[in-house]
């Protein structure tokens, strides 16, 4: 016996093979079912069309819900990877119903979940523990006299850098403005919260703060060139390792512009303080959207202190990460954004002189 209809299989699914077993991985409705030999060749099958027939395997597949009545139409613009990450990650349940009466139960089993979170708890602060610098403080002042709405509109990324010094007031208030703990930290925070009361500029995902700071110096006044970390709750550089022989270009793809930045701040996160407390990939939405907030605030405050700020994704992961000396099964480099002195032009000289006719 078979169905009369044809039916295919759907193409939100993939397979992974786990100890001597295939996995089938049903990412959009969130399902995962172990397939035997039987089921994966009917999934084969299936993916070209077929009839559904009378068998156990046969049943079994169509009782997932991995079947479908038309040959499925693909119209995602990139690579089935982020097709998977992307429909993988979103929501799987429809919206609850708002329910005033239970706000209060809410509120509890939120504590509860903060004192649950008191076990294995990722180390809070990172100290690599190289050689200290302690920074001078920040130009309050100079930030101070900024205007929000003016460096709101001054802010633009410049790809056209001179080979000048920045200072290292400068560096430090990037930092500090960006990465160190506000000391208004909110000290009511929940039982098993409270290590997470500390705040910085920008709003962080879970309180977490899971994005650190590393610093490219590579031109500026009174510090050593070098790849430092910086701690951010004690507004401290500690010393990674020297620059490399190679220029900061041949890290980021190409971008040769980014040569004469003064420094750059490469931020990592840290997976596993997320990964402590959201445990679902969907994490990693939010993971990448802390380090853009710092981003941001890196931006502005570096346009607010006269300089020119650039930025990239665009760089070879593996090999700053090493640089770095991450521990990668926890910590990796997402972000960079870099300041020094400049033109303010958007162009690099050559494109400028390509489309100025001048060359
Ligand atoms: C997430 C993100 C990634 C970016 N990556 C690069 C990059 O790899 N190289 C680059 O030169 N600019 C990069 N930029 C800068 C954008 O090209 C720039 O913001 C855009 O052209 C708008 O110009 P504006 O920043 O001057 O407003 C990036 C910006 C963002 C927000």
């Amino acid at each position: 016996m078979r169905t009369k209809t044809k039916r295919w299989l759907s193409s939100e699914i993939f397979l992974i093979f786990r100890e001597g077993s295939a996995f089938l991985w049903d990412y959009k409705n969130h399902a995962q079912y172990e397939v035997n030999t039987g089921e994966f060749e009917r999934l084969l099958k299936f993916s070209a069309g077929d009839y559904v027939m009378d068998t156990t395997d046969d049943r079994s597949i169509q009782e997932s819900g991995v079947l479908l009545h038309a040959k499925p139409i693909d119209e995602w613009g990139w690579d089935v990877l982020s097709k998977i990450f992307h429909l993988g990650t979103c929501h799987p349940n429809p919206p609850s119903p708002d329910l005033p009466e239970m706000y209060i139960e809410y509120a509890r089993s939120y504590l509860e979940f903060c004192e649950s979170l008191h076990k294995d708890e990722p180390v809070m602060c990172s100290i690599k523990g190289g050689q200290q610098t302690l920074l001078p403080p920040p130009d309050i002042n100079a930030i101070q006299k900024a205007s929000l709405w003016d460096t709101l509109l001054a802010r633009s990324t410049c790809r056209d850098f001179y080979d000048s010094p920045s200072s290292l007031l400068a560096l430090a208030t990037v930092l500090y403005g960006t990465l160190a703990y506000k000391k208004e930290t909110d000290y009511d925070a929940p039982v098993g919260a409270q290590k997470f009361g500390f705040r910085r500029t920008s709003p962080s995902a879970g309180g977490l703060q899971a994005t650190e700071g590393y610093v490219w110096a590579r031109n500026v006044e009174g510090l050593a060139p070098g790849l430092y970390h910086y701690i951010s709750e004690q507004h401290i550089l500690e010393y990674v390792t020297p620059l490399p022989s190679e220029p900061i270009a041949s890290y980021l793809c190409g971008q040769h512009w980014a040569n004469n930045l003064g420094f750059a701040v490469l931020f990592t996160s840290r997976f596993d303080k997320l990964w402590w407390k959201y445990p679902h990939s969907r994490a990693y939405r939010p993971m990448l959207l802390d380090v853009g907030h710092l981003s941001q605030t890196a931006n502005l405050l570096i346009t607010a202190l006269g300089l020119q700020p650039w930025l990239t994704g665009y760089f070879h992961d593996k090999e700053i990460n090493e640089l770095l000396a991450l521990n990668t099964s926890t910590e990796h480099i997402i972000f960079l954004v870099g300041a020094g002195h400049g033109s303010g032009s958007s162009y690099t000289k050559e494109t400028r002189s390509l489309i100025e006719g001048t060359r």
